[in-house]
């Protein structure tokens, strides 16, 4: 255990990140096997069995719907309710927490993710309006090993205070570095603009893209042999990526 873990940090790599942000995507669930009644809990076998049970029991309640969302490849069939975001669908439903509950009124970017390759804030989208579109959060973007220069510079440079806005900004990042692998700070800037910090870790994403731009444009490296006993650990950094398991509602 080093200073760092011992003090209480955590440790932050990709390879961490990238093993709970499979591990989150994995545990999303692709099927619904069974329909949970949400005023009074009690599960039924099949859609129209709950239909029967709310007309018989909760008359002139909002009956829930079912919905299939693509979610970072992966179809997922749930049960919401009519009126919920995107945001809620992925929280309550997928266990999706990388994208964050914040203002809920499309001021910080928190709750950014990406459908059909735009950032999207997801606290002011309906699920049912996402229906046959390709979403892409953050977990998606970790378990991606093509964005490791992206979240070790971003670990490296410390680009995060609470980490709670930190997702947001990566899957803009990320967007950004799609459509303009070359930026400049004056670009990152523009892009990141929707995107608000209150810990004030503004100048520190445009250094972290910087570097992994430079880094994600150099040649492969050749595979380098195994780090002996106390070889290289990862980059140092407290709260991470304001955790995938964090910020439920
Ligand atoms: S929580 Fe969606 S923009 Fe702030
Ligand atoms: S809000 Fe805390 S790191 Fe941005």
């Amino acid at each position: 255990m080093d200073k760092q873990e011992k003090a209480g940090g955590i440790r932050v790599t990709f390879e961490a990140a990238q093993a709970q942000a499979a591990a989150a995507i994995d545990a999303a669930p692709s099927l619904l096997t069974q329909y949970r009644c949400p005023l009074c809990r009690k599960v039924f076998a099949c859609y129209d069995d709950l239909k029967t049970h709310y007309a018989m029991e909760h008359a002139g309640s909002i009956l829930p719907i079912t919905i299939s969302l693509n979610v970072n490849d992966k179809d997922s069939e749930m049960l919401i309710e009519p009126n919920w975001t995107l945001l809620q669908a992925l929280q309550y439903r997928l266990g999706l927490t990388g994208a964050k509950h914040m203002c809920e009124r499309g001021a910080c970017g928190s709750c950014t993710v990406i459908i059909d390759g735009r950032p999207m804030l997801s606290c002011h989208l309906l699920a049912v309006e996402c229906e046959g579109k390709k979403i892409t959060t953050v977990e998606g973007i970790a378990a991606d090993k093509k964005w490791k220069p992206l979240i070790d510079a971003y670990c490296k440079w410390d680009a995060m205070q609470c980490g709670y806005c930190t997702p947001g900004f990566l899957v803009t990042a990320k967007v950004l570095l799609d459509r303009n692998p070359n930026p400049t700070e004056q670009d990152i800037k523009e892009a990141l603009a929707g995107n608000i910090c209150i810990c004030g870790t503004y100048p520190r994403h445009a250094q972290a893209i910087l570097e992994a731009v430079e880094v994600m444009a150099r040649p492969p490296e050749e595979p380098k042999p195994a780090p002996g006993p106390g070889g290289p650990g990862g980059f140092g950094g407290f709260g991470g990526f304001g955790g995938f398991g964090q910020g439920g509602n």
